[in-house]
């Protein structure tokens, strides 16, 4: 029994550690002394095996591998050499590589197992971009922690998520994965998740750590090609990309992940200013950074690392504390070490930091604490659950027109054509992110129709939208040709009532890797729409997207359109309540819609420019298109209920720099509305160029019908001020617009002046 003594020794180390907490500055973590006593007894090999992290590609309850990858990846556990697993889920399957780190290996130190459980684990939320449409923060953290419940359960204790990545550019599949255009909604998304994933206390079996994801710039990939190159000012970075990070940092989050892309020439994972000066040093985290997917090794192709060793350098001298199945840094780091060129200090602080976050989940405590059989089999797919993502999934949705009131429909006594593929599909709800989420179990928009039994519906395809079967690894495969079926959706079409055209995108056509050049409806769909719209013009669009389309045709000849997203196991249901008016549409525009991919990138944050305005008469010289307006078909922030909102009686005062706004607003309908009160605001003149607009507070509240409410928001420094291009926040002197409505197009505004 050669480990007893390691075994003792850790005993005493591990039994002066009583409760555990999320402190989130080392200062305060009560690990500190007993992280000193286990590095002090780690070997350099041991160190670094707390930094590699393996997927699990293998099924653990199956017979052991002897050879190959997974047989090296047995081996390494057992020796120590192993900090964290993903892609292991299960109780029994995270039991069982759990088990070999900790009564197998010498030190005995547990793992800590992530996953990327981005919108759900197996009850499937929303797409993150739809929950953001729901500006509802209570809502969006309510749906994270069902998500954390049912993954922990499953034996996780770390998810890759919230993905903070700011989206102006519909080209880019991730923009599925974040919440849109905006830095203020995106880091108040941001903070939600992060308290919906760790609770308030990480311990907790039922609560996951937090990784805010990707740091930085990704969601810049220039031209929305996923993994590009990232190429962006420092106004942009300060005052765009890192306030997201920042918010969720300051709510607590315990881990970041960086990223695939180089922003300006240097590679992310090898980037020293963002993850060790900023981070680290001025933000002061303490949690530990990951590395993304194979992210160390990619710096080689990047054009920036020379060799596997030159990478394992740049990254550990960088701040990337752990490796993603890049091996990395086992294969080289210990030599590194060795021959001087990296200094063990940094191997400790990496250490350290990966220490403390498993002390703060409790596995010293109980590496199998996450592993419990009954709580597997009672929180997965719990009722409960399923009402929580029903509620998340109805709020999700974005009314973007009603002309005539064509919506809400009548429940009973009419003909319903219904036509689309994604109709009667019971995957794309699920979408791209779908964890452990049963192939095909989402509740279609034709199964939650029959909820509706007042009327008659008839169901023709019209074409299928994909042609052979999808997965997460390859591309889908687009009908373009196959017509047969647009007949009987014409004569299903010219007998009816009304038309609901179920169109949009496959759940396989948004996420990683998945950008597209064109983002009208995919294959036939838009030919199909046009086709149907001359047989019975009264039709309703419903459009299942992972990122905004181009909708343009759509908004000149549709006269009510619905954007639903992929809302997840619900998804039927929760079109169905809005489609007969049991539930009002709430939601609103996280992300602009653009009027042709020319656009692109597109947001409302926009600056004024030297030339904002036509010159006049046909004078081409100002800042615009010559085929196209430069706004938006949809703006951000924009989206209809069924009751209808006025504005009247703003009022702005200030006492230095703590201002007051209020505005009254008032349902003029006769039905009960939510709405999402908008502020913005425009420094005028600023030694850094400042947007036209700027989103800095929001409330979303219900109105009861013919009610008025007066709404009240406070803003200060906080509110009024910018970063510099040194990265300084400041606020200067000057005259503000402050702006508010119902979207970012409002202009509802008066001017103040800040001293
Ligand atoms: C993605 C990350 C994800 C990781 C692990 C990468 O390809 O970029 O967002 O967390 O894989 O699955």
């Amino acid at each position: 029994m050669k480990n007893i003594p390691f075994f003792l020794l850790l005993a005493l180390i591990f039994a002066c550690n009583s409760g555990s907490n999320s402190s989130s500055s080392s200062s305060e973590s009560p690990y500190e002394e007993k992280i000193d006593s286990l590095l002090s007894i780690m070997t350099l090999e041991e160190k670094i095996g707390q930094m590699n992290q393996y997927n699990g590609f293998w099924e653990i309850t199956g017979p052991t591998p002897q050879e190959g990858a997974a047989a090296m990846k047995y081996e390494n556990l057992r020796k120590g050499l192993v900090g964290s697993m993903l892609n292991v889920t299960g109780v029994e399957e995270v039991r069982k590589v759990q088990k070999i780190a900790v009564e197998e290996s010498r030190l005995g130190i547990p793992l800590i197992i992530g996953y990327d459980m981005i919108h759900g684990f197996q009850t499937m939320s929303p797409i993150p971009l739809a929950e953001a449409s729901s500006w509802d923060m209570e809502a969006i953290r309510r749906s994270s922690e069902i998500g954390a419940r049912e993954a922990a359960a499953a034996g996780i204790n770390w998810t890759f998520a919230p993905m903070v990545d700011i989206g102006r550019d519909a080209r880019w599949g991730r923009v599925m994965e974040g919440a849109g255009e905006d830095p203020y909604l995106g880091g108040q998304i941001a903070i939600a998740r992060v308290k919906g994933y760790q609770g308030e206390d990480l311990s907790d079996p039922l609560t996951l750590a937090a990784c805010v994801k990707h740091f930085a710039g990704y969601g810049f990939s220039e031209s929305g090609r996923d993994y590009n190159s990232v190429d962006v000012g420092t106004s942009t970075l300060y005052n765009i990309i890192l306030p997201p990070f920042k918010a969720a940092l300051d709510a607590g989050a315990r881990t970041f992940m960086n990223a695939f892309n180089d922003l300006n020439g240097i590679p992310a994972t090898g980037n020293a200013f963002l993850q060790r000066e900023i981070l680290k040093e001025k933000w002061g985290f303490d949690g530990f950074v990951v590395s993304d997917w194979g992210s160390i090794a990619e710096m080689i192709p990047h054009g920036f690392a020379i060799d596997s060793a030159a990478a394992a350098s740049y990254a550990v001298t960088a701040g990337s504390d752990m490796d993603m199945e890049s091996y990395i840094y086992l294969n080289e780091l210990k030599k590194l070490v060795e021959s001087g060129e990296v200094d063990e200090k940094l191997i400790d602080d990496a250490v350290r930091r990966i220490l403390r976050i498993k002390y703060e989940l409790g596995l010293f405590d109980d590496p199998y604490k996450y592993c419990n059989d009954e709580r597997e089999k009672e929180i997965i797919g719990s009722e409960e659950h399923i009402q929580g993502v029903l509620e998340m999934a109805k709020k999700s949705i974005v009314l973007l027109k009603n002309e005539g009131q064509i919506l809400p429909l009548k429940k009973e006594g009419m003909r319903i054509a219904v036509i689309g593929d994604l109709a009667d599909d019971k995957d794309s709800p699920i979408g791209n992110w779908r964890a452990e989420a049963i192939s095909n179990s989402a509740v279609s928009v034709l199964e939650g129709l029959q909820n509706y039994p007042g009327n008659s519906y008839q169901y023709a395809k019209g074409a299928d939208l994909i042609l052979g079967p999808t997965a997460f690894i390859t591309e889908v495969k687009i009908n373009t040709d196959d017509r047969s079926g647009f007949a009987e959706a014409k004569r299903v079409a010219a007998n009816a009532d009304v038309v609901l055209l179920i169109l949009g995108e496959n759940g396989f056509q948004s996420g990683e890797a998945r950008s597209r050049s064109d983002i009208g409806l995919p294959g036939l769909q838009q030919e199909l729409m046009e086709e149907i719209q001359k047989v019975n013009p009264k039709s309703v669009l419903v459009n299942m997207s992972g990122r905004p389309l181009d909708l343009s045709w759509a908004d000149a000849n549709i006269p009510a359109i619905l954007q639903v997203w992929h809302l997840g196991s619900q998804s039927g249901n929760a079109i169905a309540q809005v489609l007969f008016g049991d539930y009002n549409p709430s939601g609103k525009l996280p992300m602009s819609f653009p009027r042709s991919v020319g656009q692109l990138p597109i947001y409302y944050n926009q600056k004024s420019t030297g030339r904002p305005t036509p010159p006049g008469g046909d004078v081409v010289f100002w800042s615009h298109y010559s085929d196209i307006s430069n706004d938006p078909l949809y703006p951000f922030g924009h989206g209809l209920s069924y009751s209808n909102f006025t504005y009247s009686g703003l009022k702005v005062s200030n006492e230095g720099r703590k201002v007051t706004v209020s505005v009254d607003v008032k349902n003029e309908s006769e039905r009960p509305g939510e709405e999402v009160i908008q502020l913005y605001i425009h420094d005028i003149v600023a030694s850094v160029t400042r947007p036209n607009k700027e989103l800095k507070a929001f409330e979303k509240t219900l109105i009861e019908a013919g009610q008025t409410r007066t709404i009240t928001f406070e803003l200060d420094e906080r509110h009024l001020g910018f970063y510099d291009n040194q990265g300084n926040y400041i606020v200067e002197p000057g005259a503000f617009d402050i702006y508010v409505g119902g979207s970012s197009n409002t202009s509802l505004g008066t001017q103040i002046s800040i001293q």
